[in-house]
């Protein structure tokens, strides 16, 4: 089966840059958000992020509109209906996404591909929760979206090699590096990346260091990209407390446990970049 019109659960910040992302690379997209508001958010997310593109010469305002024209926005999971292929990038949980395979499952083509963005849950039991368990795969994309190469493809015990082969043919597609991972909890870079960052929050909790002192060590003693508590306030600490929470409950060792610190700032709403203060205070940046 061709891979033509993608459908994107989700157009927070994951789902808005695998949207823009497959619009980009000529494919038509539907994206889908529970309200109105959501959406408009998300939709405004990407277009900034297409014309910051085009100010910077990386994009032609011709391919921009091009791109925009193939993007459809939406609140009716009904609108996924002639998709080819499904990702789901909602929320790190696993009712609220079985939930959501199920009203996807309703409207689908049934040789349409099942494929979810998850952090750090196990593909197989969501697999199991669909229709078409030999047609879903974990297509784990990094954020953001446009700028990193890497796509993990999780293989189930129960997927079919064909489905797998096209779901890997299609992040190339993108302009994307995959890999195969193996259906393990939080894949090869989380299982790494999240006990890092979590450590950071439990040395900061010690006192090693200020946070911009521990930010400045990583990033100029190890060429860090950004130290863990910028990566933190990117990726979202409700996000990272949430895959937290799933790889304690599935190793249970101690360095996936979800630190107090970072319980406590996701009750207090310090979400981090997305809610305007995390570890740092966006308003005053
Ligand atoms: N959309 C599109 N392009 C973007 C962008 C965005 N949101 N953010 C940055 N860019 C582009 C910039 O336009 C710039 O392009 P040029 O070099 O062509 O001008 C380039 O990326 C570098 O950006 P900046 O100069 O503004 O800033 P920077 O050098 O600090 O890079 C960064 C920004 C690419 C985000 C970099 O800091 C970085 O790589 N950070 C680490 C990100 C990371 O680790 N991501 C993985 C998170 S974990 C995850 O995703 C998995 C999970 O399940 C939680
Ligand atoms: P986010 O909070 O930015 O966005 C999630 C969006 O999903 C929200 O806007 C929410 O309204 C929407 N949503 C919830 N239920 C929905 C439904 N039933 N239908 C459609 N939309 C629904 O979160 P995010 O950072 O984009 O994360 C999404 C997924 O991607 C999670 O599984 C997360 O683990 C994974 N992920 C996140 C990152 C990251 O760095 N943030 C990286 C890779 C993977």
């Amino acid at each position: 089966m061709a891979i033509r019109k993608v459908g994107v659960l989700g157009c927070g910040l994951m789902g808005s840059g695998i949207a823009e992302v497959a619009a980009k690379s000529g494919f038509d997209v539907v994206v889908r958000e529970v309200d109105q508001g959501l959406l408009d958010k998300g939709m405004g997310r990407l277009r900034g992020s297409l014309d910051k593109a085009v100010e910077k010469g990386k994009l032609a305002a011709a391919d921009r509109d091009a791109a925009l024209a193939r993007l459809q926005g939406t609140t009716q999971i009904a609108d996924l209906a002639g998709c080819d292929l499904v990702i789901e990038a909602i929320v790190e949980n696993v009712a609220e996404k079985k939930k959501v395979y199920a009203a996807v499952g309703e409207v689908a083509k049934p040789e349409a591909i099942l494929a979810s963005n998850t952090s750090s849950l196990t593909l197989t039991q969501m697999a199991m929760a669909t229709r078409r368990p030999d047609r879903f795969v974990g297509l784990h994309f990094f954020n953001p979206v446009p700028v990193m190469k890497l796509v993990e493809v999780v293989r189930t015990l129960v997927a079919d090699d064909g489905v797998v082969a096209e779901a890997t043919e299609f992040c190339r597609r993108l302009g994307k590096e995959p890999v195969q991972c193996k259906d393990n909890s939080g894949f090869i870079v989380n299982r790494l990346l999240v006990p890092y960052m979590l450590d950071a929050i439990r040395g900061y909790e010690e006192g090693i260091g200020s946070l911009e002192d521990i930010d400045k060590a990583m990033q100029l003693g190890c060429g860090y990209p950004m130290g863990p508590f910028t990566l933190l306030d990117f990726v979202g600490l409700d996000t990272t407390y949430y895959i937290a929470e799933i790889m304690f409950e599935e190793y249970r060792e101690k360095r996936f446990a979800p630190p107090p610190l970072l319980k406590q700032m996701v009750q207090a709403g310090r979400l981090g970049r997305k809610s305007g203060r995390g570890f740092y205070d966006y308003a005053k940046k």
